[in-house]
């Protein structure tokens, strides 16, 4: 990795997101928390003006990924760290009427309640749990596809949350991580100053929590490069893992096969 001035760095050895002034997974975990829940009131407006509408793509491509598993009418999908539920919408729509279950996780509650709300505005119908993606009150074996969208970046402990993932996977069932990632070359300039720079002041000015957008980009260098959270994700239990950009590599999804 390389900082703005082109000056080497060494990534951390990475075990999970750390805000500051966390000392331990505990207090990690309680700071994303209530950083999520305290930005929850204007997290999509800010989500959508700071990427230029990107996400929508993102969220569509990734669903589109699993079209096989969400054609199915039995099928049971858990969209893990569903925030506002932008992701889990998107597996709805994309199921179709199917049948398939989409059941929406989070444990930060105020987040929650604005999805609920947009899912009876919409008129979805879908589930939705308030749990931590790290102790999950789920059965073993109970999903045939668990994703998660820019929400295991901020999980205190990856490798446990990977394990959780798998745990609740059925045999051949798959996992969907879509996360930002640290493209390279002139984009790789461009988006550091980007995440360095303007979304810490524009995320700061209208959400009035410039912390939790400077957070951002600090998650993002933190969280194991493409090829290391593959090698994670085969330890945790996954038969084969890949991992796909989307966008010059500024986020990217990664699929594992239980
Ligand atoms: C950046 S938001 C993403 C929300 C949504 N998936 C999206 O794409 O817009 C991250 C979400 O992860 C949730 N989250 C972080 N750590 C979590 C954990 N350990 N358990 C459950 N939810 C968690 C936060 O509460 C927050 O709602």
């Amino acid at each position: 990795m390389r900082d703005l001035e082109g000056k080497a760095e060494t990534k951390p050895a990475t075990i999970g997101a750390t805000p500051d002034g966390a000392t331990d997974e505990q207090s990690a975990s309680r700071q994303v928390r209530q950083m999520f829940s305290d930005i929850a009131p204007r997290y999509d407006l800010l989500n959508h003006v700071l990427s230029a509408n990107v996400d929508r793509l993102w969220w569509w491509q990734a669903a589109r990924t699993f079209r096989p598993i969400l054609a199915r009418p039995e099928a049971r999908v858990l969209d893990l760290c569903c925030g506002t539920g932008d992701m889990s919408f998107a597996l709805h729509k994309r199921a179709g009427g199917s049948g398939a279950q989409i059941l929406g996780a989070d444990f930060a509650h105020p987040m929650l309640v604005r999805g609920k709300q947009k899912d009876e505005a919409r008129g979805s119908h879908l589930r939705w749990l308030e749990a931590d993606a790290l102790h999950l009150p789920l059965r073993d074996a109970s999903f045939d596809l668990v994703t998660a969208a820019f929400g295991f970046r901020n999980l205190a402990n990856y490798d446990a949350g990977l394990r959780e993932i798998a745990r609740v996977l059925r045999p051949g069932g798959e996992c969907g991580i879509l996360d930002f990632s640290e493209p390279q070359g002139m984009v790789g300039v461009g988006y550091r100053f980007y995440f360095k720079y303007v979304l810490p002041t524009v995320g700061g000015a209208i959400s009035g929590d410039r912390k939790a957008y400077e957070y951002l980009p600090r998650s993002v260098e933190r969280f194991p490069a493409p090829a290391e959270m593959v090698e994670r994700m085969k330890r945790a239990g996954f038969a084969r893992a890949e991992w796909s950009p989307y966008t010059f590599g500024i986020a990217g999804l990664y699929r594992g096969w239980k």
